[in-house]
């Protein structure tokens, strides 16, 4: 979508991961010190976005407020709030009757919520798919809230949680930010893997403005490892999803902290070039994922899918310059992009051991850039 916001994939905080439907303006408002604190709105974290569960139970005049006993201030104060701590503010919505904790849903509203919050100060809002009528077109429910948005003199990042259905990838792109690539993601290895597959061969419909979006970080939630949760966050910078955090920052470990705050790999996601990532090879339980970056290097995660502690504990896995798009015998220097340290000068290609369920993410930019790059990972 074209809307002057969304240039790039959104890099904030949700609240639903975390907290369900167990909100209140406390927890809102303790996040955004906590983003500040942790150094997540440095590290770019900038978007602190409430999810489901924040309005009074039925529309108040034909309005959305913020739930009473909740949100007892009201989410213009929260808003202000949020802007003063440095943050954009967000918030949520269906496109049906109700969302999907059974509050007031904004269709047949779109008008009046949209200037509610343009009124309120809101730079983001996530839209649900829950309650909507079977013989209502879903590319007309979303359509119809973006051009509500649109109306109001309030650029609002537009993110679309269509959970992936009617192939968003066909029409999404021009009538949101982002749009979600599947259904909800949890804090297990084998939604992970569910969600990359399946999100695996859209890279070429994503790109600024329109980002397929893999759904809420799990990082530092659940019984992930640190080094599925690595990977978890490298492949999802990697695609271009919006990276949201989605763990309790009060009591989140540094270990995790530290990956979300992995400014090289957030630098991936955020690269000026805008063009996401994709599967590029497998072998067994080995696979390469990458994207191109602005002036000529490639951004590349190698990926161990063996089960930890079985006979695979660590594979070599190898990408060459040729399935890169780099011409052979091309000088070009390589990164460890998590481990922050220049790994030598190579020349046709790049080998990595890799332990199981974890990945190594590097960066490999040609010495002398390159003189013509339309590589793409999809061909
Ligand atoms: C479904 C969405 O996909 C989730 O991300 C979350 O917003 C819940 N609904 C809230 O009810």
């Amino acid at each position: 979508l074209e809307n002057a916001v969304g240039r790039k994939p959104a890099l904030g905080y949700n609240t639903w991961n975390a907290f369900g439907i167990s909100i209140d303006e406390d927890i809102v408002k303790a996040t955004a010190q906590r983003m500040i604190d942790l150094g997540l709105r440095d590290a770019g974290y900038v978007y602190l976005n409430v999810d489901d569960a924040w309005s009074e139970p039925v529309r108040v005049d034909g309005k959305l407020i913020g739930n009473r006993a909740t949100f007892p201030s009201g989410i213009k104060a929260l808003a202000d709030y949020v802007h003063s701590k440095g943050l954009k503010f967000g918030i949520y919505s269906d496109a049906g009757s109700h969302t999907c904790a059974g509050f007031p849903g904004s269709r047949g509203y779109e008008a009046v919520d949209a200037q509610t919050w343009a009124d309120w100060g809101v730079d983001y809002l996530k839209y649900d798919n829950c309650f909507a009528p079977a013989s209502d077109w879903i590319v007309d429910r979303y359509v119809a809230m973006r051009d509500a948005l649109n109306e109001t003199d309030r650029p609002v990042l537009y993110s679309l949680c269509e959970w992936g259905v009617a192939d968003p990838w066909l029409w999404a792109p021009e009538v949101g930010n982002s749009w979600r690539t599947t259904e909800d993601i949890e804090p297990t290895w084998s939604s992970i893997l569910k969600i990359l597959d399946y999100s695996t061969g859209l890279a070429r419909f994503a790109g600024p403005g329109h980002f397929g979006d893999l759904d809420m970080l799990e990082v530092g939630n659940g019984e992930l490892t640190l080094g599925e949760q690595r990977a978890h966050f490298a492949l999802w910078a990697l695609f271009k999803s919006p990276l949201l955090i989605g763990a309790d920052l009060r009591t989140i470990h540094p270990d995790s902290l530290a990956i979300l705050k992995a400014r090289e790999v957030i630098a991936i996601n955020q690269d000026e070039l805008g063009v996401a990532g994709d599967l590029i090879w497998q072998q067994g339980a080995s696979r390469v994922y990458a994207a191109p970056l602005a002036g000529g290097g490639r951004a590349v995660v190698l990926l161990n899918l063996h089960t930890p502690g079985g006979q695979y504990v660590v594979s070599n896995i190898s990408v060459s310059w040729e399935e890169l798009g780099l011409p052979a015998g091309t000088p070009a220097a390589v990164r460890d992009l998590y481990a922050t340290a220049d790994l030598g000068t190579f020349t046709d290609s790049f080998t990595a051991e890799v332990t199981a369920h974890d990945v190594r993410v590097v960066r490999i930019v040609p010495l002398g850039g390159l003189k013509h790059d339309s590589w793409r990972p999809w061909f």
